[in-house]
C-alpha cells in the first residue's frame, strides 16, 4: 500500500555507514529526512550526497536529521563515501542506509517498477517528531534534486507545526504567510494580534511569526 500523508513512517532497523539505527529512535524528538538515491558509484548520485553533506548545518539548524538509503550493501557504500569527498569536497556526515534485501524500499514504496524494478527511485519523506509522515516527493533517476527545495519545505511544514499558518505559492524564509482557513477569525485575533490583511475571508495574510 502506497505511504500517504499522515501515515506513520514504517520503523525499521537497519545497518548504516555510521552503525545499526532502530528508525524511530534515531528520529528521537526531532524531524528527519529519509531519502533514497538509485544507485552507489553514480553520477548524480555523487553530487546529491556532497550537497547534503554540504548543507548539513542547515538540516542542524532546523532540528532535522538526514539519512540517505540505496539498496546497495554496506561495503559499497563505505568503498562509495570518499569519491564524494573527493569530487565534491564535502565528506558525508550523515548517515547512508544500506537495503540490500529492500526491505525498507519495499515498506516505503522507493521502488517504481515501471520505471526500474531494481533500484530505487529518488524518494523523498519528511518525517516529524511525532513519526508522522508530513511530505513527500518523488524524481526519477535521471534528476537531481534540489534540496534547498526540501529546506524550505521544513521551514513552511515547522512554521505550520508551531504556528497555524500556511505558506503561498513561491514563498521563501522572512515572507507573508496565510493564516490556515482552520482558524475562525476569532481564534486568529488570539494568535495574530498583529493583524492580517484578507483580500478575501479565506485569504487572510499575516507578517511571518519570529520565533
Ligand atoms: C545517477 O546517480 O547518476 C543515476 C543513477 C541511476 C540512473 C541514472 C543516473
Amino acid at each position: 500500500m502506497t505511504l500517504q500523508l499522515g501515515d506513520t513512517a514504517p520503523d525499521f532497523v537497519a545497518e548504516t555507514t555510521d552503525g545499526p539505527i532502530r528508525f524511530h529512535d534515531w528520529i528521537g524528538d526531532h524531524w528527519a529526512v529519509l531519502f533514497s538515491h538509485p544507485k552507489d558509484f553514480t553520477p548524480v548520485c555523487t553530487t546529491e550526497l556532497g550537497e547534503v553533506a554540504r548543507l548539513k548545518p542547515e538540516f542542524d539548524r532546523r532540528d532535522t536529521k538526514v539519512a540517505g538509503l540505496s539498496v546497495d550493501p554496506l561495503e559499497d557504500h563505505h568503498a562509495w563515501v570518499g569519491d564524494i569527498a573527493e569530487t565534491q569536497g564535502h565528506a558525508l556526515n550523515f548517515p547512508l542506509i544500506a537495503d540490500p534485501d529492500r526491505k525498507i524500499s519495499t515498506l516505503y514504496g522507493m521502488i517504481h517498477p515501471k520505471a526500474d524494478d531494481t533500484f530505487t527511485v529518488r524518494s523523498v519523506f519528511v518525517i516529524g517528531p511525532d513519526k508522522k509522515l508530513k511530505l513527500s516527493i518523488t524524481y526519477p533517476a535521471s534528476t537531481g534534486r534540489n534540496f534547498d527545495e526540501i529546506l524550505r519545505t521544513i521551514d513552511s511544514l515547522q512554521l505550520t507545526a508551531k504556528h497555524s499558518v500556511a505558506t503561498p505559492v513561491n514563498w521563501r524564509q522572512g515572507e507573508d504567510v496565510i493564516i490556515v482557513p482552520s482558524l475562525s477569525d476569532e481564534q486568529a485575533r488570539e494568535k495574530f494580534p498583529g493583524g492580517w490583511k484578507a483580500l478575501k475571508p479565506y485569504l487572510r495574510i499575516t507578517e511571518q511569526p519570529r520565533d
